[in-house]
């Protein structure tokens, strides 16, 4: 994967390219939901926290949270747009972060875990910051368990080239377990259509993927070509599911999460894995026996 500095790339159209309805972020704020504990307030962190496109959201429901942050122009915009009293942004990384150990009951990291340098060290600290017992949300795409977006088979090698942006499910269930972490069950999420086609290309033009930094200045045009080409016969249309092009009936996305078991350890930490999948993949039933420890 070529490494995405986002204090030079993608910061400037990011919360508009990867912007989410309302119905999108409160079928993920209920997944979440479903795998933590009812208590209230929780602490939480963000981890990876970008634009702030979840933050807030997560403040609201569940309680304070810090969203830790690398990039300096991704959190300004984060600071300036999505501001929230119990929010506040911090420079930091998945490796290292600013608060002190023992301090969340969980952290998420939404689609930043594939930027992790270092994912051991990552995965001790994130237990460090957790309270015993702590969640991790890890809603991460996987090689071998990867959605099939309907845009992406108009560019060259697109499902390819996308799904190797990202490990196999089974070496970050082995990396985490390693350094003491458990893993847990399996629920599903569904997740409303994003907007029309013509919506959908409106966005991906401004190229807030990793997946277009990947791409050859020749792939990418003649991707971008044959997207257009068939978004002008519909541009109306319903953003499809999966990579079923023409099935317009009833947008949704159907997502996956790994929650934790009753009956696991209460002192160690545990991994949760929301993940984006086609309804039709069936990897619940595969991945019910990932419960470890
Ligand atoms: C695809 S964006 C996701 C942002 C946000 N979670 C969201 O869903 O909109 C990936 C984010 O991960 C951040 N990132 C990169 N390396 C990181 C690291 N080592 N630890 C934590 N975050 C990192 C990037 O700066 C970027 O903001």
């Amino acid at each position: 994967m070529r490494s995405i500095d986002y204090d030079t790339e993608q910061y400037q159209d990011y919360a508009r390219g990867r912007a989410l309805a309302q119905q999108q972020l409160h079928e993920w704020i209920s997944a979440f939901e479903a795998v933590l504990p009812e208590r209230r307030p929780l602490a939480g962190l963000d981890v990876g926290s970008g634009t702030g496109r979840f933050t807030p959201a997560l403040a609201g429901a569940f309680g304070p949270v810090t969203g830790v942050e690398p990039s300096v122009r991704m959190r300004e915009i984060a600071q300036k747009q999505s501001q929230h009293p119990g929010v506040r942004y911090l420079a930091g990384t998945a490796e290292d972060m600013p608060v002190p150990s023992g301090s969340a009951d969980y952290a998420l990291m939404f689609l930043s875990w594939h930027h992790v340098q270092h994912k051991p060290r990552a995965a001790r600290e994130l237990a460090r910051v957790l309270k015993p017992g702590g969640r991790l949300l890890l809603r991460a795409n996987f090689s071998d368990h990867h959605p099939r977006p309907w845009w992406l088979e108009y560019f060259p090698r697109g499902y390819e080239v996308d799904a190797s942006l990202f490990q196999p499910l089974h070496e970050v269930i082995a990396m985490f377990t390693s350094v003491g972490w458990h893993v847990a069950s399996f629920d599903t999420v569904t997740e409303p259509s994003s907007g029309t086609c013509g919506d959908m290309l409106d966005r991906l033009r401004l190229r807030t993927l990793s997946f277009f930094a990947q791409l050859s200045p020749d792939d990418l045009e003649a991707g971008f070509r044959q997207l257009e080409q068939a978004v002008a016969a519909d541009p109306d249309a319903p953003a499809p599911v999966g990579g079923v092009w023409a099935n317009t009936a009833t947008p949704s996305l159907t997502a996956r999460t790994i929650a934790t078991t009753a009956g696991a350890p209460s002192s160690s930490p545990a991994l949760t894995l929301p993940q984006s999948c086609r309804a039709e993949e069936s990897w619940v039933t595969g991945g019910r026996g990932v419960t470890t420890k």
